[in-house]
């Protein structure tokens, strides 16, 4: 049975594990803590960066001889296997833990319950389901990812009250102030890729880069371009390999001039297949995951390309800085979709946050799961 002190406990490990949310991908960010029979907290670990320690062989270590029996707390269910590191199991028997309380079992098929079991197996009190929620929202990317093979797609948008993303002239630096960039310079910081259209890679130059958050980005997101047909010169900070390579995706109609160049400059380079007129969206974020250990892909658009997002379904999660501004109507709209034709038909969103910055507001928001729309 789960105790309020269990979830009081399990709540620091939540905590923990957050702070690991920037080191520990493509892997799980995970908090443990041990506490001890009198109910004092013997150990604290969260995981390191890849190849480094999990969780509980962290929290393990810090609780030394403390750890025997004792209760083991873990945002996510033990690992069984063998990885870069030793099973996690392994070191939670060794240390003679007489009870171990999860919060959620891992998707991940190479774990799967099987952590859980060999613990069940070797005589061990075993809870899961604790803290369930919080945990289930602290890991949202990395349960997408694992479940269905493709990144974790957050589209990011700076919007003017009237919902546009750039003026008339395409100009859009800046539509919100200098506290919500930098925010979103944490979300960089989070995210394993930061995606643009080529659309916007033309017009904004930008370098896609996580830069004056807070603490400072120990690891920087691989910068993707989405150039289906080439347009997009080798040139300017994107291409600025001393930022990180960038990756291209790109389709056969893109002319092999335009690829040699991106090639001669220091681009990785992955074609895909065409999907309206742009690169197929799915492909590019299967690829992502499973080729380049990308948790989150953050999408910074513009109009075009986070429109292809929605119209996919392959939108994940919305992050909408509004600012106090009114661009009108020739102005660029933040989503260029297609959109319903009658209202009934309009899908809803979830906001599961709201927070202003300086004289702007986020609005994050997750799509309703299909089984809870009426
Ligand atoms: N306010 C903000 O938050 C914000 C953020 C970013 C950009 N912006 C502004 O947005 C404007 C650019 O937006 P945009 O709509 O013109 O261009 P965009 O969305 O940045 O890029 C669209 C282009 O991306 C390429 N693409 C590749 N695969 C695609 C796919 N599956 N679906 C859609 N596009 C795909 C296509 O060009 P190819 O056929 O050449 O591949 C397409 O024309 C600029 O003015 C910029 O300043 C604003």
């Amino acid at each position: 049975m789960v105790t309020t002190t269990d979830e009081h406990a399990m709540e620091r490990a939540l905590a923990v594990a957050a702070c690991a949310r920037r080191i520990a991908p493509p892997n799980p960010w995970v908090g443990c803590v041990i506490v001890g029979a009198d109910g004092a907290v013997v150990g604290e670990g969260a995981t390191q960066s890849p190849g480094g320690a999990h969780a509980e062989v962290g929290a393990l270590a810090a609780a030394g001889a403390a750890a025997r029996g004792a209760t083991a707390y873990v945002t996510l269910e033990p690992c069984a296997h063998h990885g870069r590191t030793p099973p996690c199991t392994d070191a939670l028997l060794a240390a003679g833990v007489a009870r171990v309380v999860v919060a959620i079992e891992d998707p991940d098929p190479q774990v799967a319950g099987r952590g859980i079991a060999r613990l069940r197996e070797a005589g061990i009190d075993v809870e899961v389901g604790c803290r369930a929620e919080a945990a289930t929202a602290l890991l949202a990317p990395y349960l997408h990812q694992r479940r269905t093979g493709r990144a974790f797609a957050l589209l990011k948008t700076a919007t003017s009250l009237d919902g546009r993303s750039a003026a008339a002239d395409g100009t859009s630096q800046w539509i919100t102030g200098p506290e919500a960039r930098l925010d979103a310079h944490g979300i960089r910081a989070e995210s394993q890729a930061v995606i643009v259209g080529s659309g916007t890679a033309l017009a904004d130059r930008p370098s896609l880069t996580a830069r004056d958050c807070e603490p400072p980005a120990e690891r920087q997101p691989r910068r993707v371009l989405l150039d289906a047909s080439g347009r997009v010169p080798a040139e300017g900070p994107l291409f600025d390999v001393a930022l990180g390579a960038p990756l291209v995706f790109t389709t056969t109609a893109a002319p092999a001039s335009r690829v040699d160049e991106w090639r001669a400059a220091g681009a990785d380079i992955e074609t895909v297949d065409p999907q309206g007129g742009g690169v197929h969206l799915e492909q590019v974020l299967v690829a992502l995951a499973q080729r380049h250990g990308v948790v989150q892909a953050m999408v910074e658009g513009g109009a075009a390309l986070h429109g292809a997002f929605l119209d996919l379904g392959l939108a994940d999660r919305v992050v909408a800085y509004v600012a106090p501004i009114l661009l009108g109507r020739e102005a660029r709209p933040a989503f260029d979709l297609a959109g319903p034709a009658t209202l009934g038909d309009a899908t809803r969103w979830r906001i599961t946050d709201t927070v202003a910055f300086g004289a702007d507001v986020r609005i994050t928001l997750d799509p309703i799961p299909t089984a809870e729309v009426a």
